[in-house]
């Protein structure tokens, strides 16, 4: 199968986490007979050091012509970059949100996964590690609080910002439908995130929600508050398979989420749209504090590499391999830092790349 691949290296550690996810899809193109051909696209920090903004036409234009677009991490250090003394939307996340408007990205898929190997990484208690966890959160990535309207004024003296939570009806319903599209290939049970007791945005969530649950009577479906959710994913994880929520409440949740599977340098994703593109970046930032010194984890890059294969161009096979060379990796005793435990070898980004695509 030939193959056109968008690859944003970004900034922070995402040069080095994209080469490494690279050297995967290179070996498994070689062992499966693909053809994989590589755009490179700027955007975020490293878009505004050539063009003084984070997202061009070009960068949109190129990405609508591959098939799929695999991100590293895009974004600096706040407080030292001169990328962040620029208006906001200027800044390397503007970048992010434009494009996955642009390309209407608007379903974010985030597995989080308890791989048995890294136990003893989990921070919870073992009594609850015990009983494992295989979630996939499904966040709503073009609406709410990231795309309402937004303003900072003064009125009567004082200032004063404003930011916007809107969805409507049809945002919603779409997003919903991914979700127990996908819970019904999984252990067909849909938990829906929300503050419908307080916000009207949340209360037209519910209600849609429940509509396309009727067309899924397979589908368990329940609703659960945002803030009791932050919290059962930390005492029972377990009860979870796909979580369905909107973007902020999604960023937010996603990462706690793969706080517990160990580190957020395992936590891959996919964003897509209605077609069979998507852009697939690690959930985790770009680290400008460990950024080129060889130490980043790439494997969330490497897997959302694999959901590539998997979603994009419907390689299971491919995919299957590359996500079972990282749990052979993980069995062996390799780690990075960030997941580095007792009795374990500690590999660097490059060998943990070469390590894993040795496996394909
Ligand atoms: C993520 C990130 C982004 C988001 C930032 C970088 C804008 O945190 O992909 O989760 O909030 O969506
Ligand atoms: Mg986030």
């Amino acid at each position: 199968m030939k193959c056109r691949i968008g690859l944003i290296s970004g900034d922070g550690i995402g040069p080095e986490i994209v080469r490494e996810a690279k050297k995967v899809l290179d070996k498994t193109a070689v062992k499966y007979g693909h053809s994989f051909s590589y755009t490179e696209l700027l955007l975020g920090g490293a878009s505004i050091d050539v063009h003084g903004v984070p997202l061009t036409e070009e960068t949109i234009r190129k990405a609508e012509m591959c098939d799929a677009v695999l991100m590293g991490s895009i974004g600096g250090d706040a407080r030292t970059s001169p990328w962040y003394r620029l208006e906001p939307s200027k800044r390397p996340e503007a970048g992010l949100l434009g494009i996955r408007k642009a390309l209407n990205l608007f379903a974010n898929l985030r597995p989080a996964y308890l791989y048995e190997e890294l136990r003893a990484a989990c921070p919870l208690r073992e009594d609850i590690s015990a009983a494992g966890f295989d979630m996939l959160i499904m966040r709503e990535l073009t609406g709410g609080l990231y795309f309402g309207e937004r303003k900072t004024e003064e009125v009567d003296g004082v200032l004063t910002a404003v930011d916007t939570l809107s969805y409507n009806e049809h945002e919603i319903r779409r997003i919903a439908k991914r979700a127990f599209d996908i819970a019904v290939k999984r252990r067909k049970k849909v938990c829906s995130v929300d503050k419908a007791n307080v916000l009207d945005s949340s209360r037209l969530w519910r209600k849609i929600v429940e509509e396309v649950a009727k067309d899924y009577p397979e589908v368990e479906l329940s609703h659960m508050y945002v803030d009791n959710c932050a919290m059962q994913l930390v005492m029972n994880p377990a009860q979870f398979d796909v979580i369905l929520t909107e973007n902020m409440f999604g960023d937010i949740l996603s990462d706690e989420a793969s706080m517990v599977t160990g580190s957020i340098g395992m936590l891959s994703s996919a964003s897509l749209n209605d077609t069979k593109f998507g852009l697939y970046e690690p959930s985790h930032g770009s680290a400008p504090d460990i950024a080129g010194q060889n130490k980043a984890n790439p494997i969330a890059t490497i897997l959302s590499a694999a959901m590539m294969l998997r979603y994009t161009f419907d390689l299971d096979r491919e995919a299957d391999a590359v996500e079972a060379a990282v749990r052979q990796v993980l069995k062996e005793g390799y780690r990075t830092g960030d997941i580095l435990s007792e009795g374990c070898t500690y590999t660097t980004t490059t060998q943990m790349g070469d390590l894993i695509a040795a496996r394909i």
